[in-house]
């Protein structure tokens, strides 16, 4: 196989943030599109609240060093800039599928003639179930409601579809496929038969760069535990864009974190929700939960989305050669798009008895990529951690346990 991994990495102009990350020992971890690593900041960021909870008890919230009360808040910016986002268009909370419901609830105000949901059909399970369910709660039958597309006719659909679609939801990056859709133009194609344009950025969020504002998307939710490396759970996130946000009417399931901060003590009754996205909030934030992803972004800003995303096209570009190598020689097809502009770092390959595969190339050669019915593998190396020897290691063991052709 081609080009010495060592030499590359050496000549790469921006070395990896490896030695900041726990790497599980022996592994080459290709698993990022599932669970970031951990940063090694990460401990020490917890323990920071819990020196400060030791310290202050109930007054950290005013008086910790971050106090508690903006701790969420003061993740917005650095949040704020993998989504291409003004800070109050962004609100850091819960977790994907709830932010998702949240903001349906706001947004998804179907009627007869237009109460369509427009998916894509290897839409990721959970969002299927909350669009359905959702259809459901308005009293509409989901079967009808519901239109399930492929990702390649999703254009075509929403034009056929119309003015009877009220929400269209799309992944900013397949799950399954790593393929990267276009926002700017789908927000559009969405605009123009009246609809809202929502995504899902699970796969997008430090990943590659989105920009939402400008695109005009309605609204959009993520998760900070693949690529934002915010550990298991991690809170994600939501946006929610400016002429939503400034729009205090937007009828909403409120409660006490979403209301004018300089109210929330009062204990008034009646709910008057903050500007922006922080107005959907609901729940006291989860400081301990969030002290990870404050050490995480901070490697984020450190390092810039664009420098890491050029290093991310150099080292998928690679693994992608090394794979397009084995293709000629064993029986598997890349099924990410070839161009670097349509894909993030994770490349998608289909071949056969790839479950079996996956745990092969784990307990035999130390290689975690992972699995995903029906029969893909999906090996992301993210560029904050992976090397190209952990590229040329997954390549070389995929052909070790790959038949010949
Ligand atoms: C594309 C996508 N959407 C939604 C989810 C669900 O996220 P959560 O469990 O945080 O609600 C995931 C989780 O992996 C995902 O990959």
């Amino acid at each position: 196989m081609s080009s010495d991994p060592q030499a590359l990495e050496a000549s790469d102009p921006l070395p990896s943030l490896r030695d900041e990350f726990h790497v599980p020992e022996g592994w080459a971890y290709l698993a990022g599109n599932s669970l970031g690593l951990q940063p090694k900041a990460a401990r020490a960021a917890i323990e920071d609240e819990l020196v400060e909870w030791a310290r202050l008890g109930v007054e950290g919230w005013f008086e910790a060093r971050e106090p508690w009360l903006e701790y969420a808040g003061s993740l917005r910016g650095p949040v704020a800039r993998l989504v291409g986002a003004a800070e109050d268009e962004v609100a850091v909370m819960n977790t994907l599928t709830v932010n998702l419901h949240l903001l349906l609830a706001s947004f998804y105000r179907p009627t007869p003639a237009r109460h369509r949901i427009l998916i894509e059909d290897t839409a990721f399970p959970s969002d299927s179930y909350a669009v359905q369910s959702q259809a459901a709660w308005h009293g509409f039958d989901p079967a009808e409601a519901v239109v399930r597309v492929p990702l390649d006719g999703v254009v075509e659909a929403i034009a056929r579809e119309g003015d009877s679609l009220a929400v269209v939801l799309l992944p900013g990056l397949s799950y399954l496929t790593g393929e990267m859709l276009d926002v700017p133009a789908l927000t559009e194609a969405v605009h123009a038969v009246g609809g809202v344009a929502a995504w899902d950025l699970a796969h997008s969020i430090g990943n590659v760069p989105v920009s939402l504002h400008d695109a005009g998307a309605d609204f959009a939710v993520w998760c900070s535990y693949k690529y934002a490396n915010g550990g298991p759970g991690a809170p994600g996130g939501a946006f929610v864009h400016e002429r939503h946000g400034r729009r205090l009417d937007v009828p909403r399931l409120a409660g006490w974190w979403g209301n004018d901060p300089a109210e929330r003590f009062r204990m008034e009754p009646d709910f008057v929700p903050r500007p922006g996205a922080e107005g959907w909030g609901v729940s006291t934030p989860t400081v301990l939960a969030l002290a990870p992803l404050r050490a995480s972004l901070e490697q984020f800003d450190r390092v810039g989305l664009n420098a890491l995303r050029a290093r991310s096209l150099r080292l998928t570009a690679y693994l992608e050669e090394l794979l397009y190598e084995i293709a000629q020689r064993r029986p598997l097809t890349v099924i990410t798009p070839r161009e670097p502009g349509r894909r993030g770092c994770q490349l998608s390959v289909a071949c056969d008895d790839a479950k079996r595969l996956a745990g092969r190339l784990r307990d035999e050669h130390g290689v975690v990529c992972d699995f995903r019915e029906p029969d893909v593998l999906r090996f992301a190396p993210t560029p904050l951690y992976n090397t190209y020897c952990d590229c040329r290691r997954a390549a070389d063991a995929l052909l070790a346990v790959l038949d010949p052709r």
